[in-house]
């Protein structure tokens, strides 16, 4: 698909919007008392649904629209946020790097799932390199996602040996899924994240999107998938290494029924490019989403909190967001950086691993690892990109081009082991993400 890119001019005086904010906070001040607080700890109140009221303003308000001409494209305006706690020693501030770096030395962040967990993944790397993070437009995703060049799995290394990975992982139990989606994490035979990362890591792991009705994908295919995955993951625990696992939330979606799913959007989807339809993305907060986390986190929530698997939680956030896509027919993908609500998502999980790490919810390194820092490095890397066997990318299927008619097999076939890894895309792969170790 080709964006046309906006001409972002930069206005004479900042005009601030102020975006669909309606405080649902609440006081427990007694009145006597302006101080803020609550017994419940930062890593638990920010996994609070009421915590999620994030105050958005856009630099300009007329770069949102592109004033009715056919083109395509939305324009990304910069956003600037503030995200009140309830309890004033849980503010969220801005994300800085460097502190993020220094909080996650020696770990490995691997975010699983589908487009919504690459994009910010890769945000995320990108900001990290210090490249992207105030571009305004919609070059850096596409571009650099791996599964745009046809490759599953990759990941990068940062400051403090600090490893980010972004992928496909678990993302789509649908009938008619076009992909491989490599949902055997955990299983106990063959699980391709079994023994490749440790407690003291962290995968941020997320499902939903592409449970529609148009690849034949149910709630109920996606509740199978979440009970499973993380079933698996709790038996495996004893038995292996496994990470510490963490669920993000699904972003919101403003489509019509404020997700995609209905046969309008789809043709909506075909035929705007030819067609002069009415192409925007919808204002869903009109839906009276107001309290709800759409249908995706409904369905997953209650299992995620069974298994006692804390939650980054992203979807009230991103309920404002409608004017933050990169065109108005895809109401799914966000802009990226300081443009949509990825720059507020790091800062919030950066939030949540210092509380997690404060609180002991996130292990300490293993002692060899902090011992032997530059040899685990590379030991870490071989086992999630190089090693031919033991690796992630070894035991998953990597290739995101090999599009599937029906649901992967994998699953039912377990006993007969994966489908061996692609040798074309792994070499596809050194060449995308050989800046490594070994470069
Ligand atoms: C209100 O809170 C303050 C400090 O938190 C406390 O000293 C005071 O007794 C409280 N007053 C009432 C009426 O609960
Ligand atoms: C935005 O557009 C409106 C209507 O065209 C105009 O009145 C207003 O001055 C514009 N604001 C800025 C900051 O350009
Ligand atoms: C767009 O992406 C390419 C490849 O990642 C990069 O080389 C280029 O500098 C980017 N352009 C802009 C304007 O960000
Ligand atoms: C999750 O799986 C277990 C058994 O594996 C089953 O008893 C339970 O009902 C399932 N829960 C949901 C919500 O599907
Ligand atoms: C959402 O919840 C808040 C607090 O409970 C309530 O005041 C508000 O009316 C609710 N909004 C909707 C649309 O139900």
């Amino acid at each position: 698909m080709k964006y046309q890119r906006p001409v972002f001019l930069l206005p004479l005086a900042l005009v601030f919007l102020l975006i669909d904010w309606n405080t649902s906070t609440t006081s427990v001040s007694n009145g006597s008392s302006s101080e803020k607080t609550s017994s419940l700890s930062c890593f638990e109140q920010l996994q609070g649904a009421e915590n999620q009221g994030v105050q958005w303003q856009t630099e300009n308000e007329n770069a949102t629209s592109n004033g009715g001409k056919k083109s395509l494209a939305y324009s990304c305006p910069k956003l600037y946020w503030e995200h009140d706690t309830h309890d004033s020693t849980c503010q969220v501030n801005s994300f800085d790097p460097r502190s993020f770096l220094s909080t996650f030395r020696g770990r490995t962040l691997v975010f699983a799932g589908d487009s919504l967990s690459a994009h910010p993944c890769k945000d995320l790397q990108d900001t990290l390199k210090g490249s992207g993070y105030d571009s305004s437009q919609v070059n850096t995703s596409y571009s650099s996602d791996p599964f745009r060049k046809g490759i599953l799995h990759g990941c990068q290394e940062f400051e403090n040996g600090v490893l980010i990975c972004c992928s496909w992982l678990a993302f789509s139990n649908a009938k008619k899924e076009r992909y491989w989606a490599n949902i055997k994490l955990f299983s106990a035979i063959n699980g391709i994240a079994l023994n490749v990362l440790d407690p003291s890591d962290l995968m941020i792991w997320n499902t939903g999107l592409h449970h529609t009705s148009h690849y034949s994908g149910t709630i109920g295919d996606m509740t199978w998938l979440v009970n499973n995955t993380l079933s698996d993951w709790k038996t495996s625990k004893s038995l292996a290494s496994v990470p510490t696992l963490w669920w993000k939330e699904c972003y919101a979606q403003h489509f019509k029924n404020g997700h995609w799913d209905s046969w309008s959007d789809v043709q909506r989807y075909k035929t705007a490019k030819y067609k002069n339809l009415k192409r925007q993305c919808y204002d869903i907060s009109k839906l009276s989403v107001e309290n709800e986390t759409g249908i995706y986190n409904e369905a997953a929530e209650p299992v995620v909190r069974s298994f006692g698997v804390p939650i980054l939680r992203v979807h009230k956030a991103s309920i404002p967001l409608h004017r933050q896509h990169f065109n108005a027919i895809d109401c799914t993908h966000f802009c990226l950086g300081k443009h949509g609500p990825y720059d507020h998502d790091h800062a919030l999980m950066t939030k949540l691993i210092e509380a997690a790490i404060a609180g002991g919810n996130l292990p300490a390194l293993p002692k060899e690892r902090s011992e032997k820092n530059q040899f685990d490095l590379q030991h870490r890397w071989d086992l999630l990109m190089e090693h031919p066997t033991d690796s992630l990318m070894a035991k998953m299927d990597v290739c995101a081009k090999s599009k599937k008619s029906k649901r992967p097999p994998s699953w039912k076939a377990e006993k007969d082991g994966l489908p061996p890894p692609l040798k074309k895309c792994l070499r596809h792969s050194e060449k995308v993400h050989g800046g490594g170790l070994k470069s």
